[in-house]
C-alpha cells in the first residue's frame, strides 16, 4: 500500500508564492510508486483547499479558476486517523493521511504555526517540530542560543518597537554604537523583506521605521564587509546530521533581495520563477578545505542547537578578508528543500524525500514510545470548583 502524503503549502506569509513553488518542485519529485500525494493548498484567506490539479504551478496564475475546481477541506483527528475531509453541502472524506510534508516559509507558518496545528491533530509530519521551528525563524533568540555555546554570531542589539517610540535616541545611540554599515531587521520575517543596510546616520532612522513595519521586534546588526556569502544544508535529526556541499550566493546589490533569491537577479518582473534555484549561485562555493570543513561543522551544530529535524539550509556570513565566518540563520524549510544542494551531493531529490519522511517516521515512532499521558485522572476526587472560585 502507498504511504498518503500531504503536502501542505502557502498560508498567510510574505512567503506564501514562493512556499507554492517550492511545493510544487516537491510534489513532483515524490516517487509516485511510493507516496499517493495530496496537495493541501492553504490560501491568503486561510481557507485550505486540495485537489490533483493543485500539483500544477499554471493553476496558480488565476486564484479564482482554482476556487471554482479545487475542494475545500479541513485535516482532523477522528478516533486516531488523520481525516482529510471536504467541507460543504456533501462532506466526502478525501483520504486519512499517514504523515504530512509541509513546505511551507515564512512566520504564521514555517514557525512552529503548522507544527502546532499538526501536534494537535496528532499526525506525523516531515521537519522539525514546534520549538525548533519557532528558533529557527527568531533572529534574536537563535543569536542567543548560538552565542551561549559559543557558535560565531555578527554583533547585534535588539529592542521592541515601543522602546524605539518611547526613546527613539537612546534606541539610535545604541545602533551607532555597532558601528556602520549596519544592517536592521525585523527580527522573524524571511525573504530580506523589511531589511536595510544602513551607511549613515541620516538613513538610520529610516530603516528601523522601515523594520516597523513587518515587526515588533528588530534587529540592528554589524554589517560583515567583503562579504561571501554561502550555505549549508543539513539532513538528520538530534542523533545524527549531514552536510551538504556549499553553495556560494551572489546578489546583485549589497545583499541579497527578494528579487535576487525569487525572481532571478536584475530582471524585474520575471516570470515563471523557479524559486530559489534560479538565485545566482556557484556549487560548490569556492573556499578552500579547511574554511568549507569548518562551514560544514557549524553547520551540524547550529542543527543541533535548536534541535532541527528533516532538512535545513544554514547560511553564512564571511569576512572575504578576515575569514571569519559568522552563522546568520538556518531555514528550517527551506526553499525547493535545497534539493539542488543535495543533488550536487550526490544524493537525487526523490532520494532526499524519502529520507526526509523516513527520519519523520522513525521521529514520531520515538517520540510515541515516552510517556506524555497517565492513566490516573487527578481530576476523579476533586470535588468540584463550585464555591472555590467565589
Ligand atoms: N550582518 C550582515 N552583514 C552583511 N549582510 C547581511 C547581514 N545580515 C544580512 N545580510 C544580507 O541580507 C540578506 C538577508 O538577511 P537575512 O538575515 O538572511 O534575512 P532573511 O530571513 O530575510 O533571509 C542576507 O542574505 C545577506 O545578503
Ligand atoms: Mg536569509
Amino acid at each position: 500500500m502507498k504511504i498518503k502524503v500531504g503536502v501542505i503549502f502557502g498560508g498567510t506569509t510574505v512567503e506564501h508564492e514562493v512556499s507554492i513553488i517550492s511545493a510544487v518542485q516537491a510534489m513532483n519529485h515524490l516517487n509516485k510508486e511510493k507516496y499517493e500525494i495530496f496537495p493541501i493548498y492553504i490560501a491568503k484567506d486561510r481557507t485550505w483547499y486540495t485537489g490533483k490539479m493543485l500539483m500544477d504551478i499554471d493553476m496558480y496564475r488565476d486564484f479564482e479558476t482554482l476556487k471554482r475546481y479545487a475542494k475545500k477541506v479541513v485535516l482532523y483527528n477522528k478516533n486516531g486517523a488523520f481525516r482529510l475531509q471536504s467541507l460543504g453541502l456533501f462532506r466526502t472524506i478525501i483520504a486519512d493521511l499517514d504523515i504530512i510534508l509541509p513546505v511551507v516559509h515564512g512566520n504564521n507558518m514555517e514557525d512552529g504555526t503548522i507544527q502546532g496545528y499538526l501536534e494537535m491533530v496528532g499526525i506525523p509530519y516531515v521537519g522539525s517540530n514546534v520549538l525548533g521551528s519557532s528558533l529557527g525563524q527568531d533572529k534574536v533568540i537563535m543569536k542567543q542560543i548560538f552565542e551561549n555555546l559559543d557558535l560565531p554570531v555578527v554583533p547585534y542589539f535588539w529592542f521592541f518597537d515601543n522602546e524605539y517610540y518611547q526613546d527613539k535616541n537612546e534606541i539610535i545611540k545604541k545602533c551607532k554604537k555597532l558601528g556602520f554599515p549596519l544592517i536592521i531587521k525585523p527580527a522573524t520575517l524571511g525573504s530580506s523583506v523589511g531589511i536595510t543596510y544602513v551607511k549613515n546616520d541620516i538613513d538610520l532612522e529610516k530603516a528601523i521605521e522601515e523594520a516597523i513595519n513587518y515587526d515588533i521586534k528588530i534587529v540592528a546588526e554589524k554589517a560583515v564587509e567583503n562579504l561571501i556569502e554561502v550555505n549549508c544544508s543539513v539532513l538528520g535529526n538530534y542523533q545524527n546530521q549531514q552536510a551538504s556541499v556549499l553553495e556560494e550566493v551572489m546578489g546583485t546589490d549589497e545583499f541579497l533581495t527578494y528579487q535576487d533569491k525569487y525572481l532571478g537577479g536584475k530582471t524585474k518582473g520575471t516570470k515563471g520563477s523557479k524559486g530559489m534555484v534560479s538565485t545566482n549561485r556557484i556549487i560548490p562555493a569556492r573556499l578552500d578545505e579547511r574554511m568549507t570543513e569548518k562551514v560544514k561543522n557549524y553547520a551540524k551544530e547550529a542543527f543541533k542547537a535548536l534541535n532541527l529535524s528533516g532538512v535545513c539550509r544554514i547560511d553564512f556570513l564571511i569576512d572575504g578578508k578576515s575569514n571569519k565566518i559568522y552563522i546568520n540563520e538556518p531555514n528550517t524549510i527551506p526553499g525547493s528543500l535545497s534539493f539542488y544542494l543535495w543533488e550536487a551531493t550526490n544524493k537525487p531529490y526523490e532520494q532526499l524525500l524519502d529520507e526526509m519522511i523516513t527520519l519523520a517516521i522513525k521521529q514520531y515512532k520515538v517520540k510515541h514510545q515516552k510517556t506524555y499521558s497517565f492513566d490516573t485522572n487527578i481530576l476523579s476526587n476533586f470535588s468540584g470548583t463550585k464555591g472555590k472560585l467565589k
